[in-house]
């Protein structure tokens, strides 16, 4: 071999030696990506699943019916993004009476006689907020 020859070979060695480095990284990052997004959608799922849970487990359907679907002691919880923010959700459910000056609430005071809304200010506002979220779903 020649000089020129062997700078030639040394060349294209290290030419193949970046190329197959780049493809190597480049597929890890691909794979990381859908990693990502999967570990995404699993953890959206489980906060649905969290907030119902949550919302079993806390007693909530006791008055409000296994579905939500409103009892006599409760009324249904649906539509709820219409009136409530997530923070202002939260802050119901730690305080139910400071919201009670509101005018639906007039029709459910006259509806619900003698039930009140318990004030879940016991409970770890992170759980709240993943049953604000699974209300919000609704
Ligand atoms: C003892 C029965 C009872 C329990 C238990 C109860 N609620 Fe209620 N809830 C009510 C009543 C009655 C109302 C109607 C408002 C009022 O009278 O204060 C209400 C109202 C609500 C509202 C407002 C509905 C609207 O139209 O904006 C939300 C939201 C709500 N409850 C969520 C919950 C959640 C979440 C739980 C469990 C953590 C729960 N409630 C547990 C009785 C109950």
């Amino acid at each position: 071999m020649t000089n020129a020859q062997k700078w030639m070979a040394a060349f294209l060695g290290l030419f193949l030696f970046l190329f197959v480095l780049g493809s190597i990284t480049k597929k890890e990052d691909a794979g990381n990506a859908v990693t990502e997004k999967y570990m995404e959608e699993i953890s959206q799922a489980s906060q649905e699943i969290d907030g119902l849970a949550l919302i079993k487990q806390t007693g909530c359907i006791t008055c409000h019916g296994s579905e939500l679907q409103g009892t006599k002691m409760a009324p249904e919880l649906k539509d709820l993004k219409k009136y409530w923010t997530r923070d202002a959700l939260i802050n119901y459910l730690r305080n139910p009476s400071s919201y009670s000056d509101d005018a639906r609430f007039d029709e459910y005071r006259a509806k619900y006689k003698n039930i009140v809304m318990p004030s879940y200010r016991n409970i770890d506002v992170k759980d709240l907020g993943k049953m604000a979220d699974y209300l919000l779903t609704k």
